[in-house]
């Protein structure tokens, strides 16, 4: 039986939110201002509030003119409107992003003063607070700032680590502003369900390379899209994730363990290890079938044109850990597939003793290689169901929220 899914709009959980954005007074401040385009541009309700010191790096008029909302400054603004500013700013937020956070700023936090608008603001709100530190490297590891640090983070703040390089004193080490991508992951988190929290998954992605000679190998066309997208949505809802991954041009995700392998035997030797620990494994990889027989030391040359290359079969590592699997842990496995979807679906749920397939259509020109969408159909012991075309990221979401009913229903052999 196969039942289709309503298409929901595909945003990230970030669109529509409100986020109050104090900048305080770093020459970093100027990335601050590319971070409101990004979240307006993710359809994110900025209003920002500057520190005196933060004026003197940038004008109050790029961030207003980026965010699109009128800037706050002034603890004793008396227009109408800006009256009690500290009380009603977080009361209309959802959470609270300060970016750059100088040595300052930390300091007063820290204390719980309340000597200007942004330090008010933050000690009158009962929403979440990141902070995103950026100072010269001295002040980050001085004694002083690394305690106030540990105090905010005890009182439930979410610290940033500065990133290492060249600080613009000229000086070489921690205390650059970090990476947008890594402070977006974080409000990711803030914002998602929690209901993948203290489970152990390990998510395969990619293809493997199987080596001929020092210059050649046999390989397939997977991006491992897919499988990174499985990796960071199960990390933003809550999983401990180790990510192991075949050759790709990807970057690695910020804050998951990410294990580099080439070849099918490489990566067996690695998912066996970890299934042992792991509550769910999926296997989005597109693991090689064949290696060649023989690895030629030297290269083939092409006056040997006619020579017939000898290939033995990869150990199906998802069958091997259908075959070995412990009571409690979850399989899931991939399908890619050129015809006969379904059925090949439930061939290889039965054949490889696995939880559920999700089957790729590998023809289609939205699902197939190397591209960010796809439409899948998820197959299990109740049945198969037809996601909608959706984002690979929208994907790995239903997937997820797919195998958290199985384990509801109790499903599974031995629940999640
Ligand atoms: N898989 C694996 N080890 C292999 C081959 C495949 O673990 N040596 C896993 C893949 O990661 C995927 C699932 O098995 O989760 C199905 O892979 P797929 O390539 O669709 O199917 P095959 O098992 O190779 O079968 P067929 O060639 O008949 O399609």
């Amino acid at each position: 039986m196969t039942v289709d899914v309503d298409q929901p709009a595909d945003r990230s959980v970030l669109t529509g939110k409100r986020i109050l954005f104090g900048v305080t007074g770093s020459i970093a401040a100027f990335k601050a201002a590319g971070w409101v385009r990004e979240l307006t541009a993710e359809s994110v309700g900025v209003t920002v509030v500057m520190t005196g010191a933060a004026e003197r790096f940038v004008s109050s008029l790029t961030f207003g003119a980026l965010s699109g909302n009128p800037v706050y400054r002034d603890m004793f603004d008396e227009a109408p409107d800006r009256l009690m500013a500290h009380i009603n700013l977080s009361r209309e937020a959802d959470c609270i992003l300060i970016a750059p956070a100088t040595a300052q700023t930390i300091a007063r936090l820290a204390h719980g003063m309340a000597d200007d608008l942004l330090a008010t603001v933050v000690l009158a709100a009962r929403i979440p607070v990141v902070l995103c530190p950026a100072m010269n490297s001295n002040m980050l590891s001085h004694p002083a700032t690394r305690k106030n640090l540990r105090q905010l983070q005890d009182m439930g703040y979410h610290v940033i680590p500065a990133d290492r390089g060249i600080l613009a004193c000229g000086e070489e080490g921690a205390g650059r502003l970090p990476q947008w991508e890594s402070v977006r992951e974080t409000l990711l988190r803030l914002f998602s369900p929690q209901d993948l929290a203290g489970k152990k998954i390990v998510v395969t992605a990619g293809p493997t390379r199987e080596p001929l000679d020092p210059a050649r190998f046999l390989s397939n066309r997977s991006s491992g899209k897919m499988g990174y997208a499985l990796a960071r949505t199960a990390a933003r809802r809550g999983a401990e994730v180790v990510l192991v991954s075949g050759p790709v041009a990807l970057p690695e995700p910020v804050g998951i363990r990410t294990i580099q392998v080439n070849t099918a035997d490489e990566m067996r030797a690695q998912v066996v290890s970890l299934a042992r620990n792991a509550d769910i494994v999926i296997k989005a990889a597109a693991v090689a079938d064949f290696k060649p027989e023989k690895y030629r030391r030297q290269k083939i040359k092409k006056s040997s044109a006619g020579t017939v290359i000898e290939l033995e079969q990869n150990t199906d590592i998802l069958a091997e850990l259908g075959k070995t699997r412990q009571p409690g842990t979850l399989l899931v496995g991939f399908a890619a597939e050129s015809r006969n979807h379904e059925q090949e679906g439930f061939r290889k749920l039965r054949q490889k003793n696995v939880d559920l397939v999700v089957v790729n259509d590998i023809l289609g020109a939205a699902t197939g290689f190397d591209v960010d969408t796809n439409q899948v159909l998820l197959v299990d012991g109740n049945g198969s169901r037809r996601l909608p075309l959706l984002s690979k990221v929208e994907t790995a979401n239903r997937i997820w929220d797919h195998v958290l009913t199985l384990n509801d229903s109790g499903a599974l052999s031995g629940g999640v």
